[in-house]
């Protein structure tokens, strides 16, 4: 079954939320009690069990008409019903951990919903996780919670570069990034990287020359959206002492950090051995990635340098939510066994995607991914072999990407997001979310190989 599928069905809202345990309340006139015993039921009748100590990440969870935008926005472009494989925005369709769902209903069980008195106990689980699995020694102080890493991006931004100042961004980029530079008001200059040997890297030649004095920061991608980059020790620091040089602070976006391949390490920039390095950065992250929690609005950013969290502290206000909080912590602290599987499964899933593209699609350019869960596609030929970039201009679309984002959707169904939205570098390229049911990603590649296999 795909998730297009069961869509079908699934497109009737109340069978999606009564399946989801959503409301599976009773109508107003219920007892409180006997409504949580039946919100209760339903939400353990749909939970991940595990069996043989495996979660099933193969089973398809319907998400369509839980208002989740990877599969209920692209239908309100295309209301003629051609739309049907959400692989765009970068949510998990996997149903989330069990220990999260537990902890909310714990909390939810309490009905008042005042502030919060205290997040000390996150600030520990936060400072326990990035010891244990990345290595970087956090004080509780030295890191400020934030409802997303946007927002602390965005604060560093207003507090590093002055209004007419640029940031500088190794690109293809995270689209997020120029929006984010947007809210700052200030300019950004892309710093597109080199394919070396079927990998990307940073072109440090180009870097340096755009380096210039009206560049105050650096917006790194740690691992890199979309490429699927997991940059090394010793790029980090030349990128580190470049930077340092050219008085340009670093802001390492680190959300995808958790999701990296086997035989990969992530190396986080505050853990590089270089103190003068690490000390002219700051680092904006979150778990909202590896356990599939964005909605919840709870990240967090920090540095080694006070003085830098302080001035960037000046610029960021934002609170976390209760619910955001229970989902969080309890990820931290009890969510590492569901993750790793699901990591697992989702290298499992590059390889299936790496593999089907050189024999069912060749045509078609393939990166191999050392992290996330975003995969860049090089769709150049196809998109030369429809005239994209003609067709574009013929049909006022933003860009070839654009064009071909249409194309895709209208020949097979799937979603991706344009290259062009990533800054220099993504011409040609599509972004793919791989993070689903197997089921689905195999559908989904035998509806992109009928429709590019026709052209090219
Ligand atoms: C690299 C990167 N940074 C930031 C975000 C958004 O983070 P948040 O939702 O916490 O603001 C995303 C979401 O896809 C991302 O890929």
């Amino acid at each position: 079954m795909t998730q297009s599928n069961s869509s079908n069905a699934g497109l009737n809202r109340r069978a999606f939320m009564k399946s989801a345990g959503v409301t599976a309340l009773a109508g107003a006139a219920a007892s409180l009690a006997t409504t949580q015993a039946s919100a209760q039921e339903s939400v353990s009748e749909s939970y991940p069990r595990k069996a043989n100590g495996r979660y099933d990440f193969d089973k398809v969870y319907n998400r369509v008409g839980s208002n989740c935008s990877r599969w209920d926005s692209p239908p309100r472009r295309y209301p003629g019903g051609e739309f049907k494989y959400g692989m765009g925005v970068a949510s998990m369709d996997f149903e989330c951990a069990p220990c999260i769902t537990e902890a909310l209903q714990e909390r939810v069980a309490h009905h008042s919903w005042g502030y919060l008195s205290t997040t000390e106990p996150l600030r520990e689980e936060i400072v326990k996780w990035t010891g244990e699995h990345h290595g970087v020694d956090l004080g509780p102080n030295e890191l400020t919670l934030s409802d997303g890493v946007y927002p602390g991006v965005i604060a560093a931004l207003r507090a590093f570069v002055p209004i007419g100042s640029k940031a500088v961004i190794p690109s293809p980029a995270y689209s997020g990034f120029y929006s984010m530079a947007r809210a700052a008001n200030i300019e950004t200059v892309d710093s597109q990287m080199k394919r070396v040997n079927g990998r990307y890297e940073f072109d440090f030649d180009d870097l340096e020359a755009k380096m210039t004095p009206d560049v105050r920061a650096l917006i790194l991608c740690n691992p890199q959206n979309p490429t699927g980059n997991v940059w090394q020790e010793d790029e980090l620091l030349r990128l580190g002492r470049l930077a340092l040089e050219k008085n340009v602070v670093v802001i390492s976006d680190e959300i995808h950090c958790d999701v990296i391949r086997s035989g990969q390490k992530m190396v986080p920039f505050a853990s590089l051995p270089d103190r003068d390095v690490v000390n002219n950065s700051i680092t904006a992250t979150a778990i909202s990635k590896t356990f599939n929690l964005a909605g919840m609005k709870c990240a967090h950013y920090y540095s080694k340098n006070a003085t830098l969290l302080s001035r960037v502290n000046q610029f960021h206000r934002a609170e976390i939510s209760t619910l955001g909080l229970a989902a969080t912590e309890a990820a931290y602290k009890h969510g590492r066994e569901w993750f790793e599987q699901a990591n697992a499964y989702m290298d499992n899933t590059h390889t299936m995607i790496e593999n089907f593209i050189k024999q069912k699609m060749p045509a078609v350019g393939y990166t191999r991914n050392e992290g996330t869960y975003m995969t860049f596609l090089d769709f150049s030929k196809v998109m030369a072999a429809i005239d994209a970039k003609e067709q574009a201009m013929a049909h006022n679309a933003r860009s070839p990407e654009h064009y071909f984002q249409d194309w895709l959707v209208h020949q097979s169904g799937v979603y991706l997001n344009p290259g062009a939205d990533y800054g220099a570098g993504g011409e040609g390229h599509m972004r793919m979310n791989i993070a689903s049911s197997q089921q689905v990603i195999s559908d989904v590649l035998e509806a992109m190989a009928a429709a590019v296999n026709k052209v090219v």
